[in-house]
């Protein structure tokens, strides 16, 4: 099997300076890419800073023979966006990939939940991810060539107790990614997403059994294929850990086209818009997709 390489290729990994992303760093640069490492170096819940975090890694990688520079940017406002990606471009001259990365936790139940809990895990999760895709995706699109992986999470695509904020921010990555793998499906641009468990600061204590096989390495193999020339998909999300892959999509039942649309009608044919037990699930591939699958049902039906 040839060794995936990124020889000529510039990556940016957000929030690289500890965890998961410290571990795509390492790897990434192990394989010949120039590593941009972006980490704000604050505290698991997004307060404090510090620029050994990033610092630390760079000289990682650079003592295990790799090129890296270290960046302290917040992923959180466009303004920290554009300087992450502008300093990838100060120090390399382009960009190919970008780990969407960085994240933070304030978990507390709904009820709770004031708004700074809200803003806090929005601004760094889906806004984070946003502020610095836009100019890389300009980049990317320009040079006619791109790989984007998100961090997305089985809160948000599955649900957990107590992360609606996190939850929410973390299920519009899904979203995201989504739409940039069709805006940027012409322009050689592929865009996927993970969903991962890993045992790092934000899942210490709560993994039980599981934690002695998710290390944060077990999830970067996933990552840099992701980010790779060879990688064959897009618009993808994958639940990855310990070395376990598999796809996670949205699909739909086959629905009912109803003849009498009253709420009585619907409550007797619950069953069958519910039933996943049927071979004709539809997957639709973009909402000009899902609009082509309602239209059909409705003309067969009438
Ligand atoms: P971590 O806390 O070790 O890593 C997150 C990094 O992001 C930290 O180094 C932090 O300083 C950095 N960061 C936070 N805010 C930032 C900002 N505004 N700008 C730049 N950097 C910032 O945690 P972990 O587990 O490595 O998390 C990495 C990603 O994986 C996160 O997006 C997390 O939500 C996601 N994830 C992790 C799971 C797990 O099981 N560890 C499960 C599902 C998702």
């Amino acid at each position: 099997m040839t060794e995936l390489r990124f020889e000529g290729r510039v990556a940016i990994v957000t929030g690289a300076g500890g965890g998961l992303g410290r571990s795509h760093a390492l790897m990434l640069a192990s394989r010949g890419a120039r590593v941009l490492v972006n980490d704000l170096g604050g505290a698991l819940d997004g307060s404090g800073s510090s620029a050994s975090a990033a610092q630390r890694v760079v000289e990682e990688i650079t003592a295990l023979g790799g090129i890296a520079v270290a960046n302290h940017d917040s992923v959180a406002t466009a303004v920290g966006g554009e300087a992450i990606v502008d300093a990838a471009i100060d120090a390399f001259g382009r960009v190919d990939v970008l780990i969407n990365n960085a994240g933070i936790l304030r978990d507390k139940a709904f009820h709770k939940m004031d708004a700074s809990f809200i803003d806090a895990v929005v601004d760094v999760h889906l806004k984070g991810a946003l502020f610095v895709s836009r100019p890389a995706f300009a980049l990317m699109r320009a040079q006619g060539y791109g790989r984007i992986v998100n961090t997305s999470s089985a809160s948000g695509l599955f649900g957990n107790f107590g992360q609606a904020n996190y939850g929410a921010a973390k299920a519009g990555l899904a979203g995201l990614t989504r739409v940039l793998a069709i805006e940027g499906a012409g322009h050689g641009i592929k865009v996927n997403a993970i969903a991962p468990i890993a045992l790092t600061r934000m899942t210490e204590g709560i993994l039980g059994e599981l934690a002695s096989k998710v290390a944060p390495e077990t999830v970067s193999p996933l990552v840099v294929y992701l980010a790779n020339e060879e990688c064959s998909v897009n618009g993808s999300v994958y639940s990855v850990a310990g070395g376990r892959i598999a796809r996670i999509f949205v699909a739909e039942t086959y629905g009912v086209v109803l003849a009498e649309n009253t709420p009585e009608a619907i409550h007797a044919r619950w069953t069958e818009i519910d039933n996943v037990d049927d071979a004709r699930l539809h997957e639709p591939t973009s909402l000009d997709s899902e609009t082509a699958i309602i239209a059909k049902a409705l003309a067969e039906a009438s």
